[in-house]
């Protein structure tokens, strides 16, 4: 089948239906900005799940996404949306990125959740962007960077909740919205260990503890085991909510 768009992480392809689209999650892994390369065996499955899991629950609870359907283990149908160029960042602990950049201890609880936006671009290394840049690189509209902003923060409280209940703390996250032909925003991408920074809470050695993409990123080992551990974790939770 033609290829649409290939990414670091999923392969996009055009189905029958103009308004339909089909992800194929990879096993690829990339870090930071794809100059570190790797696979995590298993991996499009378990995104795939766990984003599937994520989404239905989120839409359950109010929040509009693109999924569809999970046709196959590594595969989403989701609806066509044209993808705004933003990362949305939602932090509730200091770690990564801003821990860097601002020299915030990392495990630093913030007095507030966090909501940054990073330019979608690869070749400039996704910057972070002040709300002026926002407005200057007609991104978006005053309008829609609130709407954007408080979507943000609506998820971050209903998966903080949801992960807390897994016995998991979300650490910081990563979403990207995109509008469908009527205009709607939706929320787009996954969610995954690939996309939030996720803590155990069961356990307290700060390497043991990570269960995201940064036991790629700062070689932690145990790769494929942390993101089978929050598969299970948030599987589980679902089933325990079905009536
Ligand atoms: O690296 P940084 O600390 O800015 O990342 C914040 C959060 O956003 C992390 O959970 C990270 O996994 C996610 N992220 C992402 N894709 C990017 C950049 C960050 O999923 N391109």
């Amino acid at each position: 089948m033609e290829k649409l768009y290939e990414g670091k992480a999923k392969i996009l392809y055009p189905t029958d239906d103009p308004e339909v689209l089909l992800t194929q999650f990879k096993d690829d892994a990339t870090a930071f900005n794809a100059l570190k390369k790797g696979t995590i065996v298993g991996k499009g499955e378990i995104n795939c799940t766990i984003s599937t899991a994520l989404f239905q629950w989120l839409e359950s609870v109010g929040i509009s996404t693109h999924f569809i359907a999970q046709p196959a283990p590594t595969q989403m149908l989701v609806r066509r949306v044209k993808i705004i160029p933003l990362e949305v960042v939602v932090r509730n602990i200091a770690a990564g990125s801003l821990c860097r950049q601002t020299g915030l201890v990392e495990g630093q609880i913030l007095p507030f959740p966090l909501v940054e936006f990073y330019l979608k671009n690869d070749e400039l290394g996704d910057p972070l962007l002040t709300s002026d840049r926002l407005l200057i690189l007609d991104l978006s509209t005053p309008d829609q960077v609130e709407e954007l902003k408080s979507l943000a923060l609506k998820i971050n409280q209903h998966l903080s909740n949801f992960f807390n209940s897994c016995q998991i703390t979300l650490v910081d996250f990563k979403l990207e919205f995109g509008l469908d032909s009527q205009g709607k925003l939706l929320l787009a991408d996954e969610i995954s260990p690939d996309t939030c920074r996720l803590w155990d809470h069961t356990e307290n050695d700060p390497r043991e503890k990570v269960l995201d993409k940064d036991r790629f990123r700062r070689d932690l080992g145990q790769v494929e085991a942390a993101y089978q551990e929050v598969q299970q974790r948030v599987l589980e939770k679902i089933a325990s909510e079905k009536p």
